[in-house]
């Protein structure tokens, strides 16, 4: 099914270089099998890949909750998920997450931030709390096309990248470490 995915995405959507593709789905994948996660929030459901991917770690009793502004987006990613073995689990939210996360009752085990850069920020600041100790949040494009190493930074979602690096940096109650997969990926585990 994540083939299907890839295929249709490249085929029909004009934004199809954000879909997570093999590599990154496999760290996922591996990341979410090493947790065994209950609760599981992805911000950013696209057409779904990277959800069925973290899904595959999923406890029997887990659930998946994923975050989509588009409809269209959220309806083809939906439709994958109702023909894949996770349709019970995961749970699609269709609307702006900065308005959805607030009103989700879950206590975090993962946490996926891959939607809009200039908003990472407030999502962290969002699921933080409802992280467990222990918990992990990735987030991803934190090399950003390597734009976050020029001097001058250019671009919303580029400054975006750079000010949640810096605002992740200086925090001492989260461990951190880079992932240079793909467009880089910041594994962090809540102290
Ligand atoms: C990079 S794509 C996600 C890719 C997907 N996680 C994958 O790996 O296949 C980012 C998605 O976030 C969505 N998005 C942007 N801003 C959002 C917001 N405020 N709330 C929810 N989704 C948002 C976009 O519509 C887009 O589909």
């Amino acid at each position: 099914m994540l083939k299907e995915i890839n295929e249709f995405t490249a085929k029909h959507h004009p934004e199809q270089h954000m879909l997570s593709g093999h590599l990154q789905g496999k760290v996922l994948e591996m990341v979410s099998c090493m947790i065994k996660p209950e609760r599981i929030l992805e911000i950013g459901t696209f057409t779904g890949y990277s959800a069925l991917c973290l899904a595959k770690g999923l406890t029997e009793k887990g659930k998946l909750h994923t975050i989509e502004l588009r409809e269209a987006d959220a309806g083809v990613a939906r439709s994958y998920f109702d023909r894949s073995d996770y349709t019970a689990q995961i749970i699609s939210h269709v609307g702006n997450a900065l308005e959805i996360i607030p009103g989700l009752d879950e206590n975090w085990d993962l946490v996926f931030i891959d939607a809009d850069k200039p908003a990472y920020i407030d999502y962290f600041n969002l699921v933080f709390p409802r992280l467990r100790k222990n918990g992990f949040i990735l987030a991803d494009n934190i090399l950003f096309h390597g734009q976050v190493l020029n001097q001058e930074i250019k671009g919303k979602s580029a400054k975006g990248i750079q000010a949640f690096n810096d605002f992740i940096r200086e925090r001492t109650d989260i461990e951190k470490v880079v992932l240079t997969v793909r467009d880089g990926l910041y594994l962090l585990r809540k102290l």
